[in-house]
């Protein structure tokens, strides 16, 4: 019998992506902003779907079903409803989102029918049951509550319910305009960061302030229950008429108007983001207690936005009801596209679901494009690079001594990995144990703020010798403390330092991940999931006897992960990455030629 092929979409809001399905295995899937270069691209998924298709080996009319990650008309009704409710304020919003919604939004079927070059039938599910899916059915679990959060669907923000076999059922949601998401959103605005992505710099920013306004939050802004639901109190937001997130309201009530993006930050936006951080850690506990106790379940799937908060997760694993956590790592909107494809498969279809225990479904999340190495000396070759092949062993080797002396890696091996983060296939590697390497990959090879951390990839087996964590974080998704023994206390004179000051105190043998509040955001690397990077860490510690190196997306600021060798090689030269390996070449930044920068990068990046 012919396979069944089935790709799923999701587009038209923030991170297009696709992801194809043969007889329910994951053949492939990418975020489009990967291809057109452009950070969370809305767009259809155009090249996304090509590279799918490509890698499936099969043309859009060889297509058995294609799933759509969420309904459009429930979605627009939801934003029509939102604006007659409260218009004539919402008016002005409304005029600028509508064309938008009419054009694009409302002939979804059409678009993507004449799109795909495919007649066969397309079917949409919800917003929250395309996330519940990517989180479930990739589980190692046989059974699982669900718990899925995010700024909005279509109508619900926040859902749960239960997965068991190849049925996933939803029992509770909370709905539009009362959100998780968009209060973290809300003060991802105030704090001057970007919406949607900016969220992730919170998080990172809150363990430099003081929760001083949680108080405020719980006052005036939302009434928490019990159970962890939850109303915002909408006359602080202005998400429902605007075009921005708060209003003169939230102003008076933290002190000031929002701080100007770029801007340099102060005390009071890291108070502000640890006040939201704590608030929103306090949501997910109380909803996760619901959850346990409505569903008896042991076991619980996480996806949705908020599911990225990886400091929310690191708390619901240790104090928690639930004995097993596994977090979708594509748990963002790009993740719809693969929920859709397995709902499609598991519920329409009736496909049974084969799970291995303790192996989930995601292949280490290396879903992507990946490059033969003749197709990488052609496009070395094409950049006027200099390169040299070396053999598997004795580039390991090489890396790991070049590590061990400080030097910055940029590391593109495999298939290109599915979700926000890199997991060892588009990664910028450094050294752990040097106290300068924070700071000197923030602003020389991210130009990014000198505050954000920095993540650990640690040995599978050998994770509880540096954290207080025993178990898997393959995806970079929980964040726990460093080993107590491994912590230097902080003088008197140091624990007197503010905010940002307190960066560059040295405070464990492995500094360079060590955030300041002692915290690590930890990916624990497997051999069966990535034999090329698990060796090199291996490498690595047999060289310095330390089993964990530095990690960071291969990026800089603003710009998606490298997705070609072309793309990894324009960022090499554009920053201070020391060497480079792609596949078996490595490359030595001092025996490049000179690169010609563009003008729009140059702006772009206020570089000179
Ligand atoms: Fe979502």
């Amino acid at each position: 019998m012919a396979p069944t092929h089935i790709l799923g979409i999701s587009a038209f809001y923030h991170d297009s992506a696709a992801c194809l399905l043969r007889d329910g295995e994951i053949v492939a899937a990418a975020q489009e902003e990967r291809f057109t270069r452009k950070k969370g691209d809305a767009a259809f998924p155009a090249r996304a779907i090509e590279y799918c298709l490509g890698t499936g080996g099969i043309r859009a009319d060889e297509l058995t079903l294609v799933g759509f990650y969420d309904k459009p008309l429930l979605k627009f009704e939801r934003i029509l409803e939102t604006y007659l409710g409260i218009a004539p304020r919402g008016v002005k919003s409304f005029l600028k989102a509508a064309p938008v919604w009419l054009k694009e939004k409302l002939h979804t079927d059409r678009q993507l029918h004449d799109a795909l070059g495919f007649d066969g039938q397309i079917l949409y599910a919800e917003h929250h049951e395309s996330h519940a899916a990517s989180a479930f059915f990739p589980s190692p679990f046989e059974e699982a509550a669900i718990l899925t959060m995010d700024g909005v669907g279509e109508w619900a923000t926040a859902s749960f319910g239960i997965g068991r076999g190849n049925e996933i059922q939803l029992l509770k949601e909370i709905h539009w305009p009362d959100s998780l998401g968009l209060l973290y959103s809300a003060f991802t605005y105030y704090t001057g960061f970007k919406v949607n992505s900016g969220e992730y710099k919170v998080m990172g920013l809150a363990p430099y302030g003081e929760p001083k306004y949680v108080d405020a939050i719980y006052r005036e802004l939302i009434d928490l229950r019990e159970d962890g639901s939850f109303r915002l109190h909408q006359e602080y937001f202005n998400y429902l008429a605007g075009l921005t997130m708060t209003n003169g309201a939230f102003d008076r009530l933290f002190g000031g108007p929002p701080r100007v993006p770029e801007s340099k930050l102060t005390q009071r936006e890291m108070d502000l983001a640890r006040s939201v951080q704590v608030v929103c850690e306090e949501i997910v506990l109380r909803m996760a207690r619901t959850v346990h106790r409505d569903t008896g379940m042991e076991n619980l799937c996480l996806a949705g936005g908020v599911a990225l908060n990886c400091v929310a997760n690191g708390r619901l694993l240790r104090e928690g009801p639930f004995k097993r956590l596994w977090i979708q790592p594509a748990a963002g909107d790009a993740g719809g596209a693969l929920g859709v494809a397995q709902l499609v498969w598991h519920r329409h279809c009736g496909a049974p679901r084969r799970v291995t225990p303790g192996q989930d479904g995601m292949r280490g999340a290396y879903l992507g494009p990946e490059f033969s190495p003749a197709e990488i000396e052609e496009a070395l070759g094409a950049q006027g690079a200099v390169y040299e092949r070396v053999s598997r062993d004795a580039l390991l080797k090489r890396v790991a001594a070049l590590l061990a002396q400080e030097k910055i890696v940029g590391w593109f091996d495999g298939r290109m990995e599915f979700g926000p983060r890199a997991l060892g296939a588009r990664s910028i590697l450094g050294d752990p144990r040097s106290p300068r390497m924070q700071a000197q990959m923030n602003i020389k090879i991210k130009f990014r703020e000198g505050f954000r951390p920095f993540a650990p990839s640690v040995l599978r087996e050998r994770v509880s010798d540096y954290f207080e964590l025993d178990g898997d974080s393959p995806y970079m998704l929980l964040v726990a403390p460093v080993k107590q023994e491994r912590q230097i206390p902080m003088t008197r004179e140091q624990r007197g330092l503010w905010g940002i000051d307190q960066l560059n105190v040295v405070r464990s043998d492995i500094p360079a991940v060590t955030h300041i509040d002692y915290s690590a955001r930890i990916q624990t690397v497997d051999r069966a999931t990535n034999p090329n990077y698990y060796d090199l860490i291996a490498e690595f510690e047999r060289l310095t006897g330390c089993g964990v190196i530095v990690n960071t997306s291969f990026n800089v600021r603003g710009e998606p992960i490298v997705c070609t060798p072309a793309d990894a090689y324009q960022c090499f030269m554009r920053t201070h990455i020391d060497y480079l390996v792609v596949g078996p070449f490595l490359l030595d930044k001092a025996a490049q030629p000179a690169w010609k920068e563009t003008a729009d990068w140059k702006r772009e990046f206020q570089l000179d």
